[in-house]
């Protein structure tokens, strides 16, 4: 990669942030599609959000990508915000266009895409979602939009119900809430399509973990596990066996990456040499 005076940079703050895939995917990106552009990693401590985005402006950059702990208090800090990031409080991706900075998020449109993409279409369908924290707040209104019905059911319920109330608002749908335990588990899996988890149960390196018993899996239950560190999580594996299609979590990172470098650069993403540079990753780690 040759860095010359015309080199836009892009990048992703969080805290911690040393674990983060998207310097190896989105270099790999803007190297394949042969664009001057750099992603680099910042660490950014709480009391300096606002300098940091205020840097964005005073450096000229032209993304970021933002992730846990700044979601929703970097909001604050932008000049407009995309209607589906504002409704569900949470922006994922900050583009800096003539010192104006937009916010979005793409948690959604990532699984809506990895679902799609492997085969799984929404409509007439529907959603059981476990979890309520960030990426199920973005994958829910994704859900609720494009499915026919949604389930969430959540450790702590309250998360879950405010969420419900909020899309029920907005989509104008019945959204049901629950606790996540193994009774509501089961019978909202009796009729449902599509099972996602989006808790962060599975990740290592308690990786032999699963919320859903083995025996609720079924051949024509689609299941995505938004973890993808393993790359198979427990979940998935019990899904395979019980021949149900599966969309791993590296999936929806992939696409959502993809959407983030589609805003930045106005290009189409090379999906391909991202999951590339996803999957070694993962494979050494
Ligand atoms: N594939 C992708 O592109 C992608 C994107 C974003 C995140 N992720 C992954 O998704 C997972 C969640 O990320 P996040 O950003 O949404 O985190 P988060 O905001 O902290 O939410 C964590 C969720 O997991 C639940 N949870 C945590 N421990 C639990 C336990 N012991 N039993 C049951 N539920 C539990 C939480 O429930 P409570 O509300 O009760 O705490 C909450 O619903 C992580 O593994 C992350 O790596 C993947």
């Amino acid at each position: 990669m040759d860095m010359t005076g015309k080199t836009r940079v892009c990048g992703v703050i969080g805290d911690p942030i040393e674990h983060t895939l998207s310097p190896l995917m989105h270099n790999a990106a803007f190297e394949a599609v042969k664009l001057d552009y750099v992603f680099l990693a910042f660490k950014v401590k709480t009391a300096e959000l606002e300098n940091a985005v205020n840097g964005i402006r005073a450096l000229n950059v032209r993304g970021l990508n933002v992730t846990m702990p700044h979601k929703t208090s970097v909001l604050k800090f932008l000049d407009r915000v995309d209607l589906s990031a504002q409704i569900i409080n949470s922006v994922n991706t900050i583009l800096n266009r003539d010192n104006k900075l937009f916010g979005f998020n793409t948690d959604g449109v990532g699984a809506l895409k990895a679902l799609r993409e492997n085969g799984v279409e929404l409509k007439g369908r529907k959603v059981l979602l476990l979890g309520a924290g960030g990426a199920a707040r973005a994958i829910a209104y994704a859900m609720a939009r494009e499915s026919d019905e949604l389930a969430v059911l959540n450790r702590t319920l309250k998360p879950a119900q405010e969420l419900a109330k909020l899309l029920e608002k907005t989509v104008n749908k019945k959204i049901v809430a629950g606790m996540l335990s193994s009774k509501e588990i089961q019978q909202n899996l009796q009729d449902s399509d599509i099972l996602i988890n989006a808790t962060s149960i599975g990740m290592k390196p308690k990786a032999d973990e699963s919320l859903v018993a083995p025996k609720l899996l079924r051949p024509d239950l689609a299941v995505m596990d938004i973890v993808y560190n393993p790359i198979e999580t427990q979940l998935a594996k019990d899904a395979k066996a019980a021949g149900g299609k599966v969309v791993s979590g590296v999936e929806m990172l992939i696409y959502q990456g993809a959407a983030s470098f589609e805003i930045w650069t106005g290009k189409s993403a090379p999906v391909e040499v991202m999951r590339q540079a996803a999957l070694s990753h993962l494979q050494k780690v």
